[in-house]
């Protein structure tokens, strides 16, 4: 990754960087990070245009860009959490996409941000107290709930998400919750162990199940110190496009009555009762392929191994362990129209694992594990006499030969698609976010863009429907 030097810009430059950051609340690096995330991705043209005047071409993509969610209104609820501060910048993400934001800040969340500072970015009265007589007779907390396309949860603290998970309704903000009937996106932000316990998690699959969406929360580094971990926030612009997904995937439930199954994540194959074999899979591609059929109508059940990406909402979900389970589950699954084998299955599992913890031996310095094959989950299903499904695809994750690879497998296999991705140490796959993927039919390959894990499971389910209602018609 190439580094940049702020002390090598030129001084207008380095004025404007310093202004826009001093503006934003950011430090100036963070504020270059920002402008070039949104660069890439294609949606910061307003950021680019302090520094250079936008053309008819970048005004252009501007407006493409805020399009299918131009008359949308999302109610932003911020919780009581550190990463309340963020929720301001997406606030202005939110307008710069043409969507009208309303917000309501908890009494906690007043801590962390004030309802001047929420207010002046929405450019409207914010709302924090369900008994305030003004708040209730000018708008009330029942057309808070029902005038909006979505309601964005930023922060989701464990708080709010146990009280909603319990159908609590004791403030403004939880009385809007249980009262609406729009869809719900969760933006979860806690410390690492809180988000790892078990009442958390348990309120999690619970508000899964009642349907609740989520993004994020990231790794890394927590506002406390020497705390990292799963629990940040997701950043404003990732927020952003979750909800712009949802908005512009409402309505379009082309895979309606269409039942999806998907492999996602490792599997652990044992080598003794605490130690096991693994690989580098997050989960993350498989996971977003799940959401993104669920999305678009599916019935969908998704076969996971051992990932720290929570489930996806309004998705069966069965969690497994080894390659063998993972079949086992797979085919109680069945039927389905649609298998997505996006697991990375171990090849191979420990033929002598241990029933104890192994030893060390005295005077031995090394020790043999003797590998077996595990089941080939994709071939399994592909060749299947009985209830194969309609579409099968599997994915090919090669380090090199990439697309030469994965037309063999194609063969070998016997299923209908591949997925080819390069998941080289250099090609950042393993655990990234964004996929460079070819998709290699019997009637050819195709190349799509790098893009985001995201984009790839869209632009996957989109091509699934194409082929489905092709057959339909
Ligand atoms: C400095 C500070 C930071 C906090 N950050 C978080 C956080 O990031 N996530 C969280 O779940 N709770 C956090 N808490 C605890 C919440 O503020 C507390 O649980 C509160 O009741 C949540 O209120 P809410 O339900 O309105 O969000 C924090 C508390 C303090 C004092």
């Amino acid at each position: 990754m190439a580094s940049l030097t702020v002390r090598q810009l030129d001084d207008r430059l380095k004025k404007l960087l310093r202004m826009r950051a001093a503006k934003s609340g950011r430090s100036v690096e963070d504020e270059v990070r920002t402008i070039l995330r949104e660069a890439a991705e294609d949606t910061g043209r307003t950021v680019l245009d302090a520094f250079e005047p936008p053309t008819a071409r970048s005004r252009a993509r501007t407006s493409r860009t805020a399009l299918p969610v131009e008359t949308k209104r999302v109610l932003l609820i911020i919780g009581g959490g550190i990463a309340a501060y963020k929720s301001l910048d997406l606030i202005r993400r939110l307008k710069e996409r043409g969507i009208t934001v309303r917000c309501i800040l908890t009494k906690a969340a007043e801590h962390f941000v004030t309802p001047l500072s929420a207010g002046a970015i929405v450019g409207e009265h914010v709302f924090t107290d369900l008994f305030d007589p003004a708040g209730e007779f000018d708008i009330g907390h029942i057309r808070l709930a029902r005038e909006t396309d979505l309601i964005v949860v930023a922060p989701a603290t464990a708080d709010l998400m146990a009280k909603m998970a319990g159908g609590h309704a004791d403030d403004l903000a939880t009385t809007v919750l249980l009262a609406t009937t729009a869809k719900i996106l969760l933006a979860p932000a806690m410390n690492p162990r809180m988000w790892a316990n078990k009442a958390t998690k348990r309120n999690l699959r619970q508000l899964a199940a009642d349907g609740a969406a989520f993004v994020g929360p990231n790794e890394g580094e927590m506002a406390e110190a020497d705390e990292s971990g799963v629990g940040r926030m997701a950043e404003p612009l990732e927020i952003a496009s979750a909800v712009q997904k949802i908005l512009s995937a409402e309505g379009t439930q082309l895979l309606q009555g269409r039942r999806v199954l998907v492999t996602s994540g490792p599997t652990y194959e044992p080598i003794d009762p605490v130690r096991y074999i693994a690989n580098r899979s997050s989960g993350k591609q498989g996971h977003a392929i799940a959401a993104a059929a669920a999305a678009a109508g599916a019935d969908v059940t998704l076969v996971s191994g051992p990932v720290s990406v929570a489930d996806p909402p309004g998705v069966k979900v069965m969690h497994v362990e080894t390659a063998r389970d993972m079949l086992k589950a797979v085919e109680q699954a069945l039927p389905v129209d649609v298998a997505i084998f996006a697991a990375a299955v171990a090849d191979w599992r420990v033929a002598n694992a241990g029933e104890q913890k192994l030893k060390k031996q005295p005077g031995k310095s090394t020790a043999e594990l003797s590998l077996i094959e595990n089941p080939d989950i994709l071939a399994t299903i592909a060749k299947r006499k009985m209830q194969r499904p309609k579409l099968v695809i599997g994915f090919a994750a090669e380090t090199e030969n990439v697309v030469a690879n994965a037309k063999l497998k194609l063969i070998s296999k016997g299923c209908d698609w591949i997925l080819a991705n390069d998941v080289s140490p250099r090609s950042g796959v393993m655990g990234g976010d964004r996929n460079t993927i070819t998709l290699v039919r019997s009637s050819g390959t195709e190349a799509w863009k790098p893009q985001s894990k995201d984009e790839v499971a869209a632009t996957l389910i989109a091509r699934v429907t194409e082929t489905l209602n092709e057959e339909k018609g």
